[in-house]
């Protein structure tokens, strides 16, 4: 197949992680015969650096012609001024935003060499395999926000938190079809004991998952309690659905269960269209870890959230299955076999840097296995 993919390095461990990621692209297109036509773009502080923006429209134009968007990380402490007008994040969530790409998929699974890496007892981490679906463009990431001077006492400031009906259909929609596809459990987030738009969630996801998908078993549970129970007892947890900012607290928890938030890849989707004969869903693909100032250019990030996401995109933008299983059996076999970065190495054993990690995926997608040591 020929397919277009935008890619959006962004700040930080970003273009070194998207380096991996695309050297995994490459090895996909070289193995099955494909033809991935790469489109890079600036975004987050790199494009604030050159532009004024931290999304330029020609990034927005490009993204919108592309199959899908695959992005490294933004943000930095060079942009970092609480009183800037332009902040790199405004990138990343006005590139959700004008996509549309309401959903947010956020994979946990666990590898079991690896459960010394968390904190959790190992028998506790038996079974984890939960998937937590993000709502991405609405809640109070988009709402009205303002500053008022209020004299003496100070300042007010506000950010509003706002859910309509058809922004949780859709979301509840995307976990409902998940959740049959899987266990059929799904578990829906709210604080419906105090927040409105919490009391509106709640219902809208019970009457859609009641009408549209009978057969699942939808617990409601509150988001302080999911809290707790994802560390007492994560591997009962299959679909999780919830609202933005609930989503992105409970996944970076959730990481803490993979052993590092550098595992730990996302996709986010918009309305599925039909394409070629096959349901086709532009989505942008980028791992959940932030742009890790402190730690780029020096070789020690790990790729593996990145790698992990190209396997996502390969599955939902691209309809590579076969590819994307691939991919996933490679990064699983690598970490199995030893190839850890600093975040994940045992003490006393000499990490692997960023491209050695990606060296070690891409042989086991290539099927060179024997020829590497790690
Ligand atoms: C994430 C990040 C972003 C978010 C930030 C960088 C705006 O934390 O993707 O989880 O909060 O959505
Ligand atoms: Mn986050």
């Amino acid at each position: 197949m020929r397919a277009r993919i935008a890619l959006l390095p962004g700040d930080g461990i970003g273009p070194e992680v998207l380096e991996e990621g695309t050297r995994v692209l490459d090895a996909v297109a070289e193995r099955w015969g494909h033809t991935f036509e790469a489109k890079p773009a600036l975004i987050g502080g790199a494009a604030i650096d050159s532009t004024g923006n931290a999304l330029p429209a020609e990034t927005i134009a490009l993204c919108r012609e592309c199959d899908a968007v695959l992005l490294g990380a933004v943000g930095g402490p060079k942009w970092d001024d609480p009183r800037a007008k332009v902040r790199p994040e405004q990138g990343l969530l006005g590139i959700r935003k004008a996509l549309g790409l309401f959903a947010n998929l956020r994979p946990v699974t666990i590898h079991e060499k690896l459960a010394a890496s968390s904190p959790l007892k190992a028998e506790r981490l038996t079974g984890v395999d939960l998937i937590v679906v993000r709502e991405l463009t609405g809640g109070i990431y988009f709402g009205e926000k303002s500053r008022t001077q209020l004299g003496a006492e100070g300042e007010r400031a506000t950010d509003v938190c706002t859910y309509s009906t058809m922004e949780i259909e859709r979301v509840a929609r995307v976990a409902g079809k998940l959740a049959m596809a899987r266990s059929g459990r799904l578990t829906s987030v709210d604080k419906a004991n105090v927040l409105e738009t919490s009391r509106l969630w709640r219902e809208v996801t019970a009457r859609v998952i009641a009408n549209e998908f009978p057969s699942l078993t939808l617990q409601h549970l509150l988001v302080d309690a999911c809290a707790m129970h994802l560390l007492q007892r994560p591997a009962s947890f299959d679909v999780i659905v919830t609202e933005n900012m609930f989503g992105d607290i409970l996944t970076d928890e959730a990481s803490v269960l993979a052993g590092s938030i550098g595992l730990l890849p996302s996709a986010s989707l918009g309305a599925s269209i039909e394409e070629h004969g096959r349901e086709a869903t532009m989505g942008l693909y980028e791992p959940i870890h932030g742009s890790a100032p402190d730690i780029a250019g020096k070789g020690l990030a790990n790729p593996v959230g990145m790698i992990a996401s190209v396997a996502m995109m390969l599955r939902h933008s691209l309809g590579l299955e076969e590819e994307a299983r691939a991919v996933e059996q490679a990064v699983h076999a690598a970490l199995e076999a030893g190839a850890l970065t600093a975040d994940l190495a045992p003490r006393g054993v000499q990490p692997g840097r960023t491209s050695e990690v990606g060296d070690a995926i891409i042989a086991r997608i290539v099927g060179t296995r024997e020829a590497v040591s790690t």
